[in-house]
């Protein structure tokens, strides 16, 4: 007989089945608790909650191990493009190079939006915070692509996928373009995907645009490192909107609008703003050391400790390297950079940081290419939007195809109770 977890509630004794994931992580079903003690759980944030059984990533915080569908991020960012991650999150294997090349043409052929978008785009001002407007042109797109998916149907589904790979970067870049006053640039078919977003983020009307194979290669490990990190907020939101079978680029559009908080993809945006800060009160990294320690000063050090990895976040040893040729090959001199370098080596030496376990978390370098790559501050989240997209994907149709009950959780009413007028 499988294990199970005894619970005792007014002398009365019931039992729970244990669940044990592929990778030993156990878990209790709880799913009968109400029905048979009237009883809910209360557990704010879902800190301790398995909202769903998954196959997609595996994540390890204690050992800092993080894969996807099996394979370890160091190994696909070794080995792998962007869009072959894409297609194995979503998909669940590696595609074979036929797989990969039918992918590329279903994607060119979707690679153009309805030009009446641009009216939805121009009709933001120019102060508009991207996220918003990434946020509603997704949206914007269900108006123009009006098919519901039908989840049974696998044409359905692929269609609705490869139009959002597709159409999604189109729509990311166009938000860059339209706060630095740039037209509006379509994919250019003959480049790879990863290419493809350089060349529409980066492309000059008046000037030819060859990216720089160190810049792409760095843009293809962070797309990677971002592409799936199980249930985190967006994730959970993408889900639980598609779990009253609202649509796909429904569900997107309202996991863009989670992944913008500063506790969430918004971090990314607040590296940078803390080091600007440091630099305009002349750059001293000790006082601001001194800072963080200070249990009465509300001031932490962006981009240092998470809360899943306790060890190390491994994604953030592959970006700093990523970071650090990035630099070398554009050469680029920032003082805001010098300041991020002298912290990072004051808190990786500091007791109170190594007591902690805090370590620099992937945040706090992907802040630093996508300014050496001239993005501007607040499009840094777009692009953690630009690589989280195949997972919001893949871990939408899971739940769709797991036909998972629509998401419902119940609460602990602490209100007042029955009053009359
Ligand atoms: N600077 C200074 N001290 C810190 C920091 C920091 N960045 N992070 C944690 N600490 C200290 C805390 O004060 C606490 O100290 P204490 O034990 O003396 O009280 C200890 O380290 C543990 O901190 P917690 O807040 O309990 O850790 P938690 O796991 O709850 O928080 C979090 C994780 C939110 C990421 C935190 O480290 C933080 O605020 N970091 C800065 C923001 C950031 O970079 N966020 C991006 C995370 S990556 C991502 O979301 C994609």
């Amino acid at each position: 007989m499988s294990e199970k977890v005894k619970l005792t509630y007014k002398d009365k004794e019931y039992e729970f089945p244990l669940l044990e994931g592929a990778e030993e992580e156990k878990g209790i079903d709880i799913k009968t608790l109400r029905a048979q003690t009237g009883l809910v759980t209360y557990d704010p944030g879902y800190k301790n909650t398995g909202s769903c059984k998954s196959e997609i990533t595996f994540l390890d915080g204690e050992e800092g191990i993080l894969r996807y569908r099996g394979y370890s991020i160091e190994d696909l960012c070794e080995k792998a493009s962007f869009l072959e991650v894409a297609y194995l999150l979503i998909f669940g294997n590696l595609p074979t190079a036929k797989e990969l090349a039918l992918l590329n043409i279903e994607i060119r052929k979707e690679s153009l939006v309805d030009e009446d978008l641009k009216s939805i785009l121009k009709s933001f001002p120019k102060s508009a915070h991207p996220m918003g407007v990434l946020s509603s042109l997704t949206s914007g797109l269900i108006a123009f692509n009006p098919s519901s998916v039908d989840i049974a149907s696998e044409s359905d589904l692929r269609e609705a996928i490869i139009m959002l790979l597709a159409k999604f970067p189109i729509l990311s870049s166009w938000t860059h373009r339209k706060v630095k006053g740039l037209p509006l640039n379509y994919a250019n078919t003959s480049l790879s995907y990863e290419d493809n977003i350089a060349h529409m983020l980066f492309k000059l009307p008046h000037q030819d645009y060859e990216a720089s194979p160190v810049v792409v290669s760095a843009l293809n490990k962070l797309l990677i490192l971002h592409a799936d990190h199980e249930q985190n907020c967006s994730t959970s939101t993408v889900r639980i909107v598609g779990s009253s079978h609202a649509g796909l680029f429904a569900s997107v559009s309202a996991g863009i609008s989670a992944l913008w908080g500063p506790l969430h993809g918004g971090a990314n945006q607040a590296v940078i703003e803390m080091l600007e800060a440091i630099k305009a009160d002349g750059g001293d990294t000790k006082k601001y050391m001194q800072k963080a320690k200070d249990k009465n000063d509300p001031f932490r050090l962006m981009g240092f400790g998470h809360r899943v990895y306790k060890n190390f976040d491994p994604r953030a040893r592959i970006i700093k390297k990523a970071a650090d040729e990035v630099l070398n090959e554009l050469g680029i001199n920032d003082p805001v950079l010098d300041i991020a370098k002298g912290l990072e080596k004051e808190a990786l030496s500091d007791p109170y940081f190594i007591d902690r376990k805090l370590y620099p978390n992937v945040d706090f370098y992907s802040g630093i290419i996508y300014r050496a790559l001239g993005i501007p501050t607040e499009m840094f989240t777009v692009m953690f939007a630009l690589g989280r997209l195949p997972g919001w994907i893949a871990q939408w149709s899971e739940m769709r195809k797991n036909n998972e009950p629509i998401g419902r959780p119940r609460q602990i009413y602490t209100g007042e109770n029955h009053r009359t007028i």
